[in-house]
């Protein structure tokens, strides 16, 4: 299973995608230095599966997942979270959009260095007014690996653990889909394994803290993107293919040869 950008449609009685985007696009500047990083493109995330994002640099990744963040605002088109249509949310609402209801991932962990790995866990919490419930935060942090590790600060943590109490920090609130935008890319191999299977544990754990979720990432790494459900590519702003169950030589010699992806994209759509 998976997703497919132009046949499937959600069907009508069950439940919405955790995410879907429709002729999204996102224009930098104007005039002659304007910067078309999203050309328009449209996808859906059903629940519980576990997309990669791959293409060259500067092809719109990360400006793909901005925007369905609501960090940003695209320039056309829409962004459906869970069956909302959230593109036209004040920054107000937006804010609380990504506090409650999105898990960001960064590749350089974002954590704050004063504040333990249990305290950093339940900010997204704190910030939205509430209590952090401890013990969540501790179930999360067990999940993780970090059970033993709660009152550590990241300083005293190595990379991947890090990273893992991100992840943690990222499900904390439950949040209908998680973004991660190069998790690993700051990580040597056995570390990014680490992660990577957290990853998708949280995907295919329905029913266990921190289970059942939606989880899209970005990524250069063909190993890495070995561990998603789908690939979907990007080039110029512009999905160019995907591909269902990748493994990590398929993906590979599929990054070898964009181009010719692009190519064959370009004339389907033409016929
Ligand atoms: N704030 C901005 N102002 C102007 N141009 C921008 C801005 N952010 C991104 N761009 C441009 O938009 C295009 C897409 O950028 P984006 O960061 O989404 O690429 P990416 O696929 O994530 O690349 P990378 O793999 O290097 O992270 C690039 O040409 C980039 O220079
Ligand atoms: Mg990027």
């Amino acid at each position: 299973m998976g997703m497919n950008s132009h046949t499937s449609q959600p069907t009508p009685s069950g439940p919405p995608p955790a995410l879907a985007v429709r002729g999204l696009a996102r224009t930098y500047g104007e005039g002659a230095g304007a910067v078309r990083a999203l050309a328009g493109i449209d996808l859906t995330f059903p629940t519980g599966t576990f997309t990669a994002v791959m293409g060259p640099s500067g092809s719109g990744k990360s400006t793909f997942l901005t925007c369905a963040a609501g960090l940003e605002r695209p320039s056309e088109g829409r962004v459906v979270i869970a069956g909302e249509d959230v593109t036209d949310w004040s920054e107000e609402d937006r804010t609380r959009l990504r506090r409650e209801r999105i898990g960001f991932v960064f590749q350089s962990f974002h954590l704050m260095p004063y504040l333990t790995a249990a305290q950093n866990v339940g900010l997204p919490q704190r910030l939205a007014g509430h209590r952090p419930d401890r013990k969540r935060v501790q179930a999360l942090l067990d999940r993780v690996g970090l059970g033993d590790r709660a009152g550590h600060l990241p300083a005293e943590l190595s990379g991947g653990q890090q990273q893992r109490v991100a992840i943690a920090r990222a499900l904390v609130s439950d949040p209908a889909v998680i973004l991660a935008d190069e998790p690993t890319g700051a990580l040597d191999s056995a570390t990014a394994h680490e992660v990577l299977a957290l990853l998708r544990s949280s995907v295919d754990d329905a029913g266990h803290v921190g289970g059942g979720q939606t989880v899209v990432m970005v990524t250069h790494d063909p190993v890495a993107a070995a561990y998603a459900d789908t690939v979907v590519f990007l080039v110029d702003g512009r999905i160019a293919g995907t591909m269902a169950r990748p493994t990590a030589d398929a993906v590979a010699g599929q990054l070898a040869h964009l181009d010719e992806l692009v190519a064959e994209h370009s004339m389907g759509a033409a016929s």
